[in-house]
Order: structure tokens, then C-alpha cells, then sequence
């Protein structure tokens, strides 16, 4: 059976890729209370931004330590105006990972991951 997880794409090697999601969080945050979680793609090398190529959504999970994967808010954007990048409004209850996936309309599944310490 094929998986969705072979086609979920990151990048391991040096430099950077232009695809892979760049979370901006802070490293630590206080049980229930709201923070900002930006992700950004195309920080320091730009995605192209056009109606042929584009990104068309970027999402945010969050895996709490204890418990299942959740899912935290999608954007789905227009391309040319709308920036692909998003700012979800994210409130954690214990330390957790939190994943970033977004959609190139040519490329396909892109993701990266940051852990979260909850105080
Ligand atoms: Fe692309």
C-alpha cells in the first residue's frame, strides 16, 4: 500500500529549499495561553508566485506529547495576491511538536517540524 507519508516531502541536506515550510514560534510558551506561530515559504529562497506556480495552502498540526496529532488551522490562498505565508493564533497545553505542511500546486507536499516547550 502506498503511503501519503512517500509523498510528503522535507530537505535533509545543506543549503536551503525553497519548499520547506520555516516555523517562527518561540522555543517556550505558558499552558493555555494564546502565541503566534508564522510559517513562511520561500524565507530566504523565494517560491515563485504565480497562477501556473504557486503555493495553494500551508497547515499547522500540533502532536502534544500525551495524545494524538491534531490539527490547529489550514490557510488556503489565492495565488499572486496572497503571500505564501500564514500566522495562526496557537494555544498548547503540554510540550509539543508542532508540523507545518504546505502544498505546491507542481511539487507537492512539503513539511518541517519544531518542538514546543509548554511552562
Ligand atoms: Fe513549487
Amino acid at each position: 500500500m502506498e503511503r501519503i507519508g512517500d509523498y510528503l516531502y522535507t530537505f535533509d541536506g545543506e543549503g536551503k529549499e525553497k519548499h520547506v515550510p520555516v516555523i517562527k514560534a518561540p522555543e517556550k510558551v505558558k499552558a493555555g495561553e494564546p502565541f503566534e506561530v508564522t510559517v513562511i515559504v520561500g524565507d530566504e529562497v523565494p517560491h515563485p508566485n504565480t497562477v501556473e506556480h504557486h503555493i495553494k495552502w500551508i497547515a499547522l498540526f500540533a502532536k502534544p506529547e500525551k495524545g494524538n496529532i491534531v490539527h490547529i488551522a489550514t490557510f488556503d490562498m489565492g495565488p499572486t495576491y496572497a503571500a505564501p505565508r500564514a500566522t495562526f493564533p496557537v494555544m498548547l497545553k503540554q510540550n509539543s511538536t508542532l508540523f507545518a505542511v504546505e502544498y505546491c500546486n507542481i511539487h507537492g507536499l512539503w513539511e518541517s517540524s519544531i518542538k514546543i516547550t509548554v511552562e
